[in-house]
C-alpha cells in the first residue's frame, strides 16, 4: 500500500539560503511521526513545506511532497487551500498564526466548516462546543464570543487545535501543539490527538521538544539537524537505541526528575550549509575525526528501516554504554 504521505529529496530555502536538505520521509495511514531537533534545525520548515505556507522569501527548490497521491508541490494554489483544513490540518507553533486577531473566534471556526461544506449553523456550534470541552475548555460559549487576545495563551493554543481537528483531516502537522500548556491540559490534548488517530486514521507529522510526548504519542521518530534528517526509524529504535552522536546528546540532555545537572550539547547548533564537504555535527561530536570534518555522511541503513546519516553509525565506540532510557 503507498504511504499517505511520502517527502523524498525535499530541498527548501529561505532568501536563496537553505534551510532544508535532502529531506526525505513517509508516513503510513494512522502514523504518528515524531520530529525533533534543537531550534533552528527545520522542524517548523519542514511542515510549512508540506502545506505550503512557506511564505513570501521561502522556496521549495526540488523534492517531492506526494500526499494520497498528489504532489503538493506542484498543485495550482487553488487546488491547495481545497486540500488544506478538510484532508491536510496544522496546528501553528504559534497559535496566533491560526486565527485572525480582530474577529471572534465562533466566526473563525463556523468560516472554516462553512467553507468545506457544513452548513449547518446549529450542529457546527453544537460540534465546536464539543471538541473545545474534550480539550478541557469548558466554558465554550464564552470563547467562541472571544476575540483570540481575550484568552490566555494555553486556550489559544488549544482553541488552535480544536480548530485544526475539527474538520478531521486525513493528515494533521502539529508544531508545538501543547508547549503552552500544563502537565494536565497537555496529557488531554495528547490524549484527543491519539483519539483522532485512532477513531479516523489520522497520519500526524507531530514536533515537539517534549521527549515524553514524542516517546509516548510516536510511532516514528526523525531527528534533524541542520536542515536535514540525521537519524530516522521507528521509536523503540531511535529513542532506546540512537546511533547518532546528536541523537544520543539530545536524550541525554533532558533532565531527569531527582537527576543531577542535565548535559547539555557542546558548541552552537550549526544552520543547514548546503556545503558539500563535512558533516554539519562534526565541529561539536565527541566521535568526529578527520573523515567527518572533511567528507559528507551519506544515509546509513541500519535494518528495519533505520537511518542514520553518519560516519560512526556503526562504531563500537558510540555504542559503548547506550542507555536504555526509561521512556
Ligand atoms: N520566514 C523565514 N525567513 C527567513 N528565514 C527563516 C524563515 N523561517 C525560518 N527561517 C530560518 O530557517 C531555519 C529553520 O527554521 P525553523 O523555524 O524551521 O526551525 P525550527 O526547527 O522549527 O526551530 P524551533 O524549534 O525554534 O521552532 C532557521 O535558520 C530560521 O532562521
Ligand atoms: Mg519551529
Amino acid at each position: 500500500m503507498a504511504s499517505i504521505l511520502e517527502i523524498e529529496q525535499l530541498n527548501v530555502s529561505y532568501n536563496g539560503i537553505p534551510a532544508l536538505q535532502n529531506v526525505g520521509l513517509q508516513a503510513e495511514k494512522g502514523e504518528i511521526l515524531g520530529i525533533v531537533g534543537e531550534s533552528g534545525s527545520g522542524k517548523s520548515t519542514l511542515l510549512k513545506a508540506v502545506i505550503g505556507l512557506l511564505g513570501d522569501n521561502g522556496r521549495a527548490e526540488s523534492g517531492r511532497v506526494v500526499f494520497e497521491g498528489t504532489d503538493l508541490l506542484r498543485v495550482p494554489a487553488k487546488a491547495l487551500r481545497g486540500i488544506r483544513g478538510a484532508r491536510l490540518g496544522m496546528i501553528f507553533q504559534n497559535p496566533g498564526t491560526s486565527f485572525n486577531p480582530i474577529r471572534k473566534i465562533g466566526d473563525q471556526f463556523l468560516e472554516a466548516m462553512r467553507s468545506h461544506g457544513k452548513t449547518d449553523r446549529t450542529a457546527a456550534i453544537q460540534q465546536i462546543l464539543e471538541m473545545l470541552a474534550r480539550l478541557g475548555l469548558r466554558d465554550g460559549e464564552r470563547i467562541l464570543y472571544s476575540y483570540p487576545f481575550e484568552l490566555s495563551g494555553g486556550m489559544n493554543q488549544r482553541v488552535a487545535i480544536a480548530l485544526a481537528m475539527i474538520l478531521r483531516p486525513q493528515l494533521l502537522l502539529a508544531d508545538e501543539p501543547t508547549s503552552a500548556l500544563d502537565v494536565t491540559v497537555q496529557a488531554q490534548c495528547v490524549k484527543e490527538m491519539m483519539d483522532l488517530r485512532d477513531s479516523l486514521g489520522t497520519t500526524i507529522l507531530l514536533v515537539t521538544h517534549n521527549m515524553g510526548v514524542v516517546s509516548y504519542m510516536a510511532d516514528k521518530v526523525a531527528v534533524m539537524y541542520a536542515g536535514r534528517i540525521v537519524e530516522y526509524g521507528a521509536k523503540a529504535d531511535v529513542l532506546n537505541c540512537p546511533r547518532h552522536p546528536y541523537t544520543r546528546a539530545l536524550i541525554e540532555a533532558i533532565p531527569q526528575i531527582g537527576g543531577g545537572a542535565p548535559k547539555g550539547i557542546q558548541g552552537q547548533p550549526s544552520a543547514a550549509k548546503g556545503t558539500p564537504d563535512g558533516c554539519d555535527f562534526s565541529s561539536r561530536c565527541r566521535f568526529s575525526d578527520n573523515i567527518c570534518a572533511f567528507e559528507r555522511p551519506v544515509m546509513n541503513d541500519c535494518g528495519q528501516g533505520h537511518a542514520v546519516f553518519c560516519h560512526k553509525c556503526f562504531s563500537e565506540v558510540l555504542h559503548e554504554g547506550v542507555r536504555v532510557n526509561g521512556y
